[in-house]
Parts: C-alpha cells; structure tokens; sequence
C-alpha cells in the first residue's frame, strides 16, 4: 500500500472504553484499551484516509495526522459520532460502550449509610451508537464482537441484528483481547468471511483496514 491508496475516503473510528458517572468521583467501565481503534486510525491514516477518532478515555498516544474527540460516556460518545458523521465513508466501532449506566448521577459524592445495609444500584440502557449509525444508511458499518464464549454465532447475529455492514469477532477473556498487544480475528460479513490469525494489533489493523476497503470498494460499484 501507499499512503494515496486511501485518498479521499473518510473514516469515523470509536474506541476505548465509555465511563458512566455513579457521582462526581466515582463511574462503571470495563477493560477496554483502545489499542484496537488507535491501530486502526493509525493503519488507516498511513494509507491516506482521512480519520476521525472519537475516543473513550484511555493512556494512548493520538495517531498523528488524526482528528481526535475525548468523550467520557456512551451519551457523548453518541452525540460526538452524529457530530461528525455527516460526509463519513465509514464508520468502525471500536469502542467497548457500556451498555447500561446508572439512572441517575449524584450531584455529590455518595455517601456510606449509617448501617451495613446494602444497596441496590439502577441501571438504565444506553443508545447503541453502532446499531444508530446503520440505521442512517449513509456510511459502510463495521462493528467488533468480543466474546467469551459462541464467538461466530454471536457475531453473525450482530451483523444482522444491528444491520451492519462487516464485523469483527474476537476472543476476550483470560490472556485475550482486551489490555493485548495481538489479537486474532474473524471478520464476517453478509456472503462471507475472512480469518486474519494471531498478530500484533498494528499488523492486523492494516489487513482489517484493506478488508474493509476492499469489500467498502465492492458496494460502491455493485
Ligand atoms: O452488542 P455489543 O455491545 O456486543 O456490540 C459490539 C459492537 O457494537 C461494537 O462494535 C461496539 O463498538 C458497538 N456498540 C456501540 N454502542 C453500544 C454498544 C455497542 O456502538 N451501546
């Protein structure tokens, strides 16, 4: 590839890990690392494409060349991507959104009861930014599955469930996945699919980035 093979085509990038306030000191979130993602940008980036990356606080460093929005909650992280995804070719969602945050954020900080009773914390669900940016119709949809168990059925049913274009599915779990410098990956799509094996996340964000152009490329002309 050169850095032209990509010139022109613009591509919204999610990753990282959401937060959802509980109080002003205190949040859920998961293990997520952004590496997934900020290879992406980067691989996508290198190859000329135009790349925006809303992102979930993690410790990495922004891509050069990349245009970078901090988010901390799926609201945000929702509302950033309808910012900016009028005029997107494509959209990957990285991002490991929280799926549930709490139902309402204390203005201060909670505090312990006088007793040992227990708690019990409401959750409500957030948007599905993925499923909502393929309802539009307007961008190519590229989703991950990380899963610990069924990983291809879940994933195909993801991809038509949330009626996307391509998805892929990853182990996490002990010693995978999520906090990794490799990874492997299925990517599925609607008549197909593809293995791309253990790597480093920087080698198989450039063989993913290709796989989506090439099947992207496929739509356009079809
Ligand atoms: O349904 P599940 O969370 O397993 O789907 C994972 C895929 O959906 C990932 O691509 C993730 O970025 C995206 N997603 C999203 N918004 C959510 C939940 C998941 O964009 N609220």
């Amino acid at each position: 590839w050169t850095a032209r093979d990509l010139a022109g085509i613009r591509i919204l990038i999610t990753a990282g890990p959401t937060r959802e306030a509980l109080d002003p000191v205190r949040f859920i979130s998961n293990r997520s690392s952004g590496k997934m993602g900020y290879a992406l940008a980067a691989a996508a980036t290198a190859a000329g494409a135009e790349v925006t990356l809303v992102s979930g606080p993690v410790t990495l460093p922004v891509p050069a060349g990349v245009k970078h929005i901090s988010v901390e909650s799926a609201q945000d992280m929702y509302a950033a991507t309808f910012q900016s995804i009028d005029n997107q070719d494509i959209f990957i969602g990285t991002a490991a959104v929280a799926d549930y945050r709490p139902a309402s954020v204390a203005t201060q900080k909670m505090k312990k009861g006088q007793t040992d009773t227990d708690i019990t914390l409401t959750l409500v669900r957030n948007p599905d930014i993925l499923a909502a940016v393929a309802a539009t119709q307007k961008v190519f949809t590229v989703g991950f599955a990380a899963e610990t168990e069924h990983l291809l059925e879940h994933a195909r049913q993801k991809l038509i469930n949330k009626k996307i274009n391509m998805i892929a599915a990853n182990w996490v779990g002990v010693d995978r996945g999520f906090e990794r410098d490799d990874n492997a990956l299925t990517v599925l799509w609607s008549d197909g699919e593809i293995q791309l094996p253990y790597a480093p996340k920087a080698t198989l964000a450039q063989q993913l980035i290709r796989v989506v152009i090439e099947r992207y490329r496929q739509g356009n002309v079809e």
